[in-house]
């Protein structure tokens, strides 16, 4: 074992030596490289020399038969041509090359022994220009589809891929090796269809080291059963009861469905209901047309509908919130009479009711304007005596003030608290008391 180990070791010494001896004698070495060309395009073959001594260096075809001889060509065919010549390198250049030419041609250099190396020659071939081929031209969302991409006789075979918009998709290849060597790879992708592929480019690339960017593609058309949306055009807030109503029905599909159908669920549409394309328009709203109206769209690949629930409530009852507010702002009315407008407007509120359009010109803002203007007078009246007894008290005067300034300040904040809510109601109470 031991023995057998040094022995191993003592051979590699001596090749190393060896070797390290050859060299020293010879000290020429010859090198080239391997060439990879496209088919037409034009392949260099160098074969060089670090420190020549003048041997003879030449250049040999697969068949072993003389290309060049130093820069001596004794070969015919005149696509090879002398590219450079000195004692280190032979160059040459072989143009329009093809296939036949692929091989492993020979530098040789005239030494003692000869030394030769060799420059495989590797041609591509390129594919032919992908082919895209769907099963279906038109599509159907949901339905499954397949598609192949072929691209034809190249040298070495083609890798596919597949895009849809920006995704990658996985097809499966299948290589044939045609009579001629070539390689011709067709690819198939199957995928479910979706709405949104509609319109979206599927890419086969087609990836060799001959061609760059070799792509082809094909847009998708996709049909898809209608969507359909109910938009409520009038009013925008309550259906009440005497208004009128519009609905708008939206569409899309594909194919363009060609029209929609307007119906009420278990019931017939009111008879002087209008229906004009898309539109649903209900004149003078009733209770009895409560329901649900249902907006219907079909096209060849399907059909489709929105509902829309329709509650018609109460009309609204002529107390204008708005009214009492406009008639009734002055600074001076607000502190006293809030209490008594919010009493007034509290019953006939509804639940929910935010209708700014409810009766405008109702007949009780008469007798708001006279209780606004008696309540005038009475707080102008008081405002007059407080300036009075201010006067009067002229020493103590800073208290009163700020206890007046502050009163107004409140009652502009009350003011528009109440529009908006009740908050104020204990705030008006309080100043009653410092007024009286
Ligand atoms: C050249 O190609 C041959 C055959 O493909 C290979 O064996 C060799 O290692 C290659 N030489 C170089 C320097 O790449
Ligand atoms: C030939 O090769 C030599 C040395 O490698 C270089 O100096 C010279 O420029 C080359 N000539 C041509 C024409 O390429
Ligand atoms: C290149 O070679 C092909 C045959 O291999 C030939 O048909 C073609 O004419 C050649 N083209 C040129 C520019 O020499
Ligand atoms: C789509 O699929 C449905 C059932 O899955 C089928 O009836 C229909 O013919 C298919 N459409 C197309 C265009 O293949
Ligand atoms: C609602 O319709 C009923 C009959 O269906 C009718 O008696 C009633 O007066 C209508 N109400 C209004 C406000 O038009
Ligand atoms: C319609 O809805 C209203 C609620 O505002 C209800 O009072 C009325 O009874 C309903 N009428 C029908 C016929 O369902």
């Amino acid at each position: 074992m031991a023995n057998a180990r040094s022995g191993s070791l003592a051979t590699i010494l001596f090749l190393f030596m060896s070797s390290a001896a050859l060299h020293k004698v010879v000290s020429q070495n010859l090198v080239t490289d391997n060439v990879t060309v496209v088919e037409g395009e034009m392949a260099i073959i160098s074969c060089r020399v670090k420190n020549n001594d003048d041997s003879v260096i030449q250049l040999l075809n697969p068949n072993r038969q003389t290309i060049y001889f130093r820069d001596m060509r004794p070969l015919k065919d005149s696509r090879f041509q002398l590219v450079n010549f000195s004692d280190n390198e032979l160059r040459v250049s072989l143009s329009n090359v093809s296939l036949s030419d692929e091989g492993r041609y020979v530098c040789q250099l005239y030494t003692d022994p000869p030394q030769e190396a060799y420059a495989e020659i590797t041609v591509l071939i390129p594919p032919g220009n992908p082919i895209i081929e769907a099963r279906d031209e038109v599509l159907s969302e949901g339905n499954e589809t397949e598609m192949t991409c072929t691209a034809m006789s190249s040298k070495p075979a083609a890798i596919i891929r597949w895009m849809k918009g920006d995704k990658e998709l996985p097809g499966k290849p299948k290589v044939e090796l045609t009579y001629d060597k070539m390689y011709t790879v067709t690819s198939r992708l199957t995928f479910t269809v979706s709405k949104e592929d509609d319109g979206v480019p599927v890419i086969c690339i087609v990836d060799h080291p001959a061609v760059k960017d070799f792509q082809a593609q094909k847009y998708l058309e996709v049909q898809y059963k209608p969507e359909v949306k109910i938009v409520v055009e009038f009013p925008q807030g309550l259906t009440r009861e005497g208004e009128n109503l519009e609905l708008s029905c939206k569409f899309r599909g594909k194919p363009e469905p060609q029209r929609v159908n307007w119906l009420k669920v278990d019931d017939d549409v009111p008879s002087h209901a209008v229906i004009t394309g898309a539109d649903l328009y209900i004149e003078n709203l009733n209770k009895s047309y409560n329901g649900t109206y249902r907006c219907v769209a079909s096209n060849s690949i399907g059909e489709a509908y929105d509902d829309y629930t329709l509650y018609v409530y109460d009309a609204p009852t002529t107390t204008p919130k708005s009214t009492t507010a406009t008639t009734t702002t002055t600074i001076i009315t607000t502190t006293i009479s809030y209490p008594e407008i919010n009493q007034d407007t509290a019953p006939s509120t509804e639940p929910a009711a935010h209708d700014s359009r409810a009766g405008e010109g109702a007949p009780r803002t008469v007798d708001h304007a006279v209780i606004g203007g008696v309540v005038a007078v009475v707080v102008f009246a008081m405002l007059c005596l407080l300036i009075v007894l201010g006067r009067y008290f002229a020493r103590h005067k800073g208290t009163y003030f700020t206890h007046e300034a502050k009163g107004a300040d409140d009652a502009a904040d009350a003011d528009t608290a109440i529009i908006n809510a009740e908050g104020g109601h204990t705030n008006s109470d309080e100043k009653k008391e410092y007024y009286i």
